[in-house]
């Protein structure tokens, strides 16, 4: 019995690190990436749509920026460490523009990123400044603890 203490615990420590890392790359929840900008994932259903809100840290014109509304989907899975990828449309509040993220979380070292690349497509009033509308770029999103 003696000698079995520590065969049950290694055998808890392994499965309870599992449990962990199966919890882990849930969107839900605070987020800040490296611009600073805030994103908060509210819920996940079980066809992985989510809602949330988004606060820039940055924005293309020198206006005040406003919380903005954010929908978006991740593919959801039962095996554990599934590390999902997702999208979501930022509906910006402030600003005639729309921004669209793509990406993957995933578990580096025991926490969480979002290694995401993004489309800001802005309003234009005529249609030869199309070409100029639309930027493109990156973001890392870590969890808010
Ligand atoms: C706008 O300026 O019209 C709206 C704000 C755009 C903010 C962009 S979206 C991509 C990039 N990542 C951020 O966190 N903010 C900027």
């Amino acid at each position: 019995m003696v000698q079995a203490t520590p065969f049950f615990l290694l055998l808890f420590l392994a499965l309870g690190a599992d449990g962990v890392s199966a919890e882990k790359c849930s969107l839900m929840g605070h987020w800040i990436n490296d611009l600073g900008s805030n994103m908060t994932i509210e819920s996940v259903n079980a066809n992985g749509d989510f809602t949330g809100t988004y606060y820039t840290a940055v924005s293309v014109h020198p206006v005040k920026v406003e919380k903005s509304p954010l929908l978006g989907s991740q593919h959801v899975s039962d095996q554990p460490n599934h590390q999902p990828t997702f999208g979501f449309t930022v509906h910006w509040t402030f600003s005639d523009s729309i921004a669209v993220f793509t990406g993957q979380c995933f578990v580096d070292d025991g926490k969480e990123v979002l290694k995401t690349m993004w489309l800001l497509r802005s309003h234009v009033d005529e249609l030869r400044d199309d070409w100029k509308a639309t930027r493109v770029g990156y973001n890392e999103f870590k969890r808010l603890e």
